[in-house]
């Protein structure tokens, strides 16, 4: 697992890594105090990023497999659609929240306060 980073906030825009930082087929792990642990993702060179708890247990999706805009959890093969956060393999039933992304100045970024659920 990739160390967690530390953040820096811009208004309400949370910054959580670099662009280089995350790579299609490996997403990142990151830590922000007061906020859930996040996973950030490179889809078809956009990028997204969804809680990093699996919604049906006690793993990481950072240490999962990415396929294209899937996410498949390695604990029991659950999946997740990354750009909705919508489950689309079983065990996996609760949608994940996601969050609005902003690129800037080579910063993946957040608005922390406007995370959805679908
Ligand atoms: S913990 Fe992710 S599928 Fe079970």
């Amino acid at each position: 697992m990739e160390p967690a980073k530390k953040i820096q906030s811009s208004e309400q825009w949370t910054r959580l890594c670099r662009i280089e930082d995350v790579r299609e087929g490996a997403p990142l792990n990151v830590e922000v105090e007061g906020l859930n642990p996040l996973a950030v993702y490179e889809v078809n060179s956009k990028f997204f990023v969804t809680d990093n708890l699996c919604t049906h247990g006690n793993a990481l999706l950072s240490d999962g497999y990415q396929d294209g805009g899937t996410i498949e959890c390695a604990l029991h093969g659950g999946a997740f659609d990354i750009r909705t956060g919508a489950p689309t393999t079983l065990p996996c039933q609760i949608p994940l929240k996601i969050y609005e992304v902003r690129v800037d100045d080579g910063w993946i970024a957040i608005d922390a306060e406007t995370g959805t659920e679908m």
